[in-house]
């Protein structure tokens, strides 16, 4: 049977390409949500797999920018990746990801970073897992601030959907600046994918999103999105306050969100997910042993062109580093990679680290040290200091962090 992997030229492809995954979700896209699904990713930038004229599987790309140490840059979000039952293991995902990732390059986006469900899959074709999450489920009787925290200060508001399109993207781009992992959002993305709030697709007990926004001197400077979920246990009602979202555009902000949303009345439980792994709220809580924390796991990143993928960062010292890189998904990349005054060039130099192309996503946000994925065989070090000279270059002050699942 002959299969055919190209990017989508209607809405009804796209929707169809975008079945693919919705089988396993139980999700068949209507037109609307289709249509509305084409203003967050371009009809082109959705593969489809083709068995004659009918549509088998799909794969796309969200175009954004995502923040790396250093700022902002484009980055292409893998997404929505699916082969119907009927068509698995014949090769269809391998022909898309070759597909989509030529795309990529052709376009020039350095990388690509997606969210795996299944983190078996995508190794093979060179994305390094790059960052890790944190989830916690707080009993509210724990909730309590520690000692010595700063006395209240600001004043928390509710807000309609209307007035959290105007203010929160503002502050998320404040935020999104410099932290690691943030994506770049549209207005439609803020709409749809943020504060669209259909109560058919509420989860399972949950009530209306809530948004609020926290002032101080009248000005925001954070907010939060959360949902109150109750449900009956042992004939007693629960009421788990679920956090979607909350950010502080800095230390005080971030506290009074979270005092907040800690001291709702009522709640049984606090719970958050993709949360980085040095959020302050560890130090705000008296009890940390009480957080129930959960390490989940987070980006994938791929470089797509390695050398652009490494000159677009910011580095910590201005040493340099040559990588042997190997990379038999992009062949382009292979080969010894000189970075010095943050830019990479193609080189002759000996190298002072050997490593997949994984590898080198997985150390790119600054989420894993070379040291660490030394330790697991990922990377060799071929000459003395190596991996300390690396990792000195590529340390972040910040855990990676990115808020939403693409
Ligand atoms: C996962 C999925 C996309 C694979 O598609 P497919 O067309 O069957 O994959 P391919 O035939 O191209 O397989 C390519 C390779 O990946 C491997 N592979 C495929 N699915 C895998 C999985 N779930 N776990 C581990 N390896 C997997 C195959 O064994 C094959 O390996 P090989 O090259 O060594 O032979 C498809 O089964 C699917 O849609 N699953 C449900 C949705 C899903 O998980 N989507 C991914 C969301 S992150």
């Amino acid at each position: 049977m002959a299969y055919r992997v190209r990017p989508c030229r209607s809405l009804d492809e796209l929707g169809q390409a975008a079945s693919a995954i919705g089988h396993y979700f139980g999700w068949v896209p209507t037109g609307e949500e289709v249509e509305r699904f084409s203003q967050v990713l371009p009809v082109e930038r959705m593969h489809a797999a083709f068995d004659g004229k009918e549509i088998v599987g799909g794969a796309g790309v969200f175009p954004f920018e995502m923040t790396i140490p250093g700022g902002p840059v484009s980055c292409a979000g893998v997404t929505v990746v699916g082969v119907l039952p009927t068509h698995r293991r014949r090769g269809l995902l391998s022909r898309m990801m070759r597909a989509q990732i030529d795309d990529i390059h052709e376009r020039g986006e350095p990388f690509a970073a997606l969210w795996a469900s299944e983190p078996t899959i995508y190794g093979r074709f060179g994305y390094g897992h790059a960052s890790l999450t944190h989830e916690i489920r707080l009993p509210r009787i724990w909730a309590a601030l520690r000692a010595g925290t700063p006395a209240r200060s600001g004043q928390v508001r509710l807000v309609e959907s209307d007035e959290a399109q105007k203010v929160l993207p503002r502050l998320y781009d404040r935020v999104r600046k410099e932290t690691p992992g943030f994506l770049s959002r549209s207005k439609a993305w803020w709409e749809l994918r943020r504060l669209r709030d259909d109560p058919s697709r509420r989860p399972p007990g949950s009530g209306p999103l809530n948004r609020a926004v926290f002032e101080i001197d009248g000005r925001p400077a954070g907010y939060a999105l959360y949902r109150i979920a109750q449900s009956e246990e042992d004939g007693h009602w629960k009421r788990n306050l679920r956090v979607v979202e909350a950010l502080g555009v800095d230390t005080r902000a971030t506290l009074e969100i979270w005092r907040f949303l800690l001291e709702v009345d009522w709640t049984d439980d606090i719970q958050a997910f993709l949360l980085p792994t040095d959020h302050s709220l560890m130090h705000l809580v008296a009890r940390v042993d009480r957080l129930d924390l959960r390490v989940g796991t987070g980006l994938w990143v791929r470089p797509v062109d390695v050398g652009a993928t490494l000159s677009a960062r910011r580095y910590r010292s201005d040493s340099r580093i040559t990588f042997e890189i190997r990379d038999s998904f992009c062949t382009w990349n292979e080969g010894a990679w000189t970075l010095a005054d943050g830019v990479a060039k193609r080189s002759s130099r000996r190298p002072d680290l050997r490593l997949d192309v994984q590898a080198l996503g997985a150390a790119y946000l600054g989420g894993f040290s070379f040291a660490e994925l030394s330790r697991a065989g990922l990377v060799e070090e071929a000459s003395r200091g190596g991996l300390a000279r690396a990792d000195a270059l590529f340390r972040s002050d910040r855990a990676p962090w990115c808020p939403e699942i693409f």
